[in-house]
């Protein structure tokens, strides 16, 4: 496994990985990597004859008041997971080499930034964005790989994939939950242990209303009421959204028969947390 920590070294040394006719997964991550992560490695490795990930923090996703300076970073334990993944190319740049001095570019998803994480949290996405067309431009990957766990991210980046004639494919991997069904994420280290017993309500409410999908219900107003319902049992989890929206452009949709995003946020303590499940047409 190499790793580069320079924009020109990963440059050179994924050009001659396409010259040599390799299929090139890339797999963007911000470290501190739990199963989640490694899912979508194993995902590239399957799929791709090379695979790439990426280590940045990204500051410019962050809002001032967010937690960029206490973001867990674990580098030397992610190289481990990713060595033992039989990952072939990791690339850590710093925030100098990322964003030099007098960069002013960016990447606006318009309209599906906006909506569900983007409406909380405005600005997000032009960051996620912006290091995201980065980043292939710096790999030329032939497929990225995202989770679904942050389904309005993967909106939007299909869309600019789209929008910007990218020639790759993305590639959506499913959510992975620890055992008592919390979705995996970098920030679950932050809940006190009291905190992440309360967190299990978020997908404990998505469960919930999956069931009476799958029991025939539809009407998104009665899914957001379950889902409210469930929630309300654990009062000591601040819900943020609670939403049935399209999967592609993250509009509220009024029923689930063509498919559809069921997705929550909610504050553990000062923990934000997402999850989502996917319904599928009938
Ligand atoms: P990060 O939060 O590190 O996540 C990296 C990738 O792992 C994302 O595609 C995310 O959806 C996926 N992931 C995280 N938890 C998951 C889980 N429980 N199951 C499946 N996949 C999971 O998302 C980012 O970083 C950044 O915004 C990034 C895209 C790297 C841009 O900075």
């Amino acid at each position: 496994m190499k790793v580069v920590g320079t924009i020109q070294e990963m440059q050179s040394a994924c050009r001659a990985l396409r010259l040599a006719g390799q299929s090139l997964g890339l797999v963007p991550t911000m470290g501190a990597l739990h199963d989640g992560h490694l899912s979508l490695v194993r995902a590239s490795k399957a799929t791709c004859g090379v695979t790439a990930v990426s280590i940045f923090v990204n500051p410019t996703q962050f809002a001032p008041n967010e937690d960029l300076a206490k973001y867990p970073r674990t580098f030397e334990t992610d190289c481990l997971a990713l060595q033992a993944g039989e990952v072939d190319l990791v690339f850590a740049p710093t925030v100098a080499e990322m964003y030099p001095p007098g960069a002013v570019t960016w990447v606006e998803v318009a309209e599906v930034s906006d909506r569900l994480d983007g409406a909380s949290r405005p600005g997000h996405f032009r960051g996620v964005a912006t290091v995201v067309a980065k980043l292939f431009h710096i790999v030329s990957p032939t497929h990225a790989f995202f989770g679904q766990k942050d389904a309005a991210q993967l909106a939007v980046l299909r869309k600019m994939v789209r929008d910007l004639n990218f020639d790759l494919e993305i590639v959506g991997c499913p959510v992975v939950r620890e055992a008592d069904g919390l979705a995996m994420s970098s920030r679950n280290r932050f809940l006190q242990a009291e905190e992440r017993q309360h967190a299990l309500v978020i997908s404990q409410a998505l469960r919930e209303a999956g069931r009476i999908v799958a029991s025939g219900v539809t009407s998104a107003d009665q899914l957001v009421e379950k889902m409210a319902a469930v929630m309300r049992e654990q009062p000591k989890v601040r819900v943020d959204y609670i939403a049935v929206a399209d999967p592609n452009t993250l509009e509220a949709i009024s029923d689930v028969r063509q498919g559809g995003l069921l997705a929550i946020a909610a504050f553990a303590g000062s923990t934000r947390l997402i999850d989502n499940i996917l319904i599928a047409g009938r």
